[in-house]
């Protein structure tokens, strides 16, 4: 079992790797390829709901999705999203609701995505026994303040910000942190500065691990970020299944002789 020691004692030496599961299969399928971490992230939202943001996941959504997901592996660190007013409104909800997702969905670790507003949080999460990963950078849940999902970091004050909330976080005792969609030279600049691995999502190759949506990196998402790369293309192969399986239905090809079965028995009756 990977542990979030694991993860720490991994970064620098060897790349970490960390794919989003929503399901008990995926995170088999995910496990098996011997993935670090899986994240069950609040973009189930946009991925498996049909949101089109994250912004309407509920606590319940992403509680019952790990719980899936934690079925379904065996090896990886399984951290839960923690989604949009989780947390960060009220520290005793957010530790309760964190303390939710570890206790009941089993959840090893919860993400947040981060700000001023979480530093002094994930210091008493992580004092009380639960694994913060940070989240920095592009943070979705704040879609309807940016107006959209720009790059962030791109100038010199918004760049300090994020390598200054990263040093925060990492003090607090986050075991790791997200980096998502900032200029590739800030992800290398934050990756030197702090002791805690990064996790680039459009960060660029100098983080010390990567990560992507499920649903991205296999070809499955109708549409996907510039800074996603398609492993496969399983809506093809599963488009092809299930024409497949239409036309064979119509033309009554199946279900064939070896798909039932007859009981002689009853010959009698008929
Ligand atoms: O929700 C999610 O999938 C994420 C990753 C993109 C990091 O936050």
């Amino acid at each position: 079992m990977v542990s979030v020691r694991d993860v720490r004692a991994k970064a620098g030496d060897e790349p970490i790797t960390m794919l989003t599961a929503y399901d008990a299969p995926t995170a088999s399928i995910v496990d098996e390829a011997g993935v670090d971490v899986i994240l069950v992230g609040d973009s189930v939202g946009n991925a498996v709901l049909g949101y089109e943001t994250t912004v309407p996941v509920t606590f319940e959504q992403v509680a019952h999705h790990t719980g899936a997901v934690v079925r379904g592996t065996e090896n990886a660190l399984v951290v839960a999203d923690m989604p949009f007013l989780s947390y960060g409104t009220d520290e005793a909800a957010a530790i309760e609701n964190a303390g939710e997702l570890l206790k009941e969905a089993g959840a090893d670790a919860v993400k947040l995505e981060c700000g001023p507003h979480t530093i002094e949080l994930t210091r008493r999460m992580v004092e009380l026994g639960i694994p913060v990963m940070a989240h920095l950078g592009l943070t979705p849940q704040h879609v309807n303040q940016y107006g959209g999902y720009p790059r962030q970091g791109t100038d010199r004050d918004g760049a300090e910000r994020i390598l200054e909330l990263a040093r925060a976080h990492g003090d607090a005792g986050a075991f790791s942190l997200v980096l998502e969609h900032v200029p590739s030279n800030l992800a290398a600049e934050v990756t030197e500065a702090v002791e805690l691995p990064t996790i680039g999502i459009g960060a660029g190759p100098d983080c010390d691990g990567q990560v992507l949506v499920f649903h991205d990196a296999v070809g499955l998402s109708e549409w996907s970020p510039s800074f996603s790369k398609q492993f496969g293309d399983v809506r093809t192969a599963m488009q092809s299944a299930v024409s497949d399986y239409v036309e064979a239905v119509e033309s009554r090809e199946f279900p064939a002789d070896e798909h039932g079965h007859v009981e002689p028995d009853l010959d009698e009756l008929y």
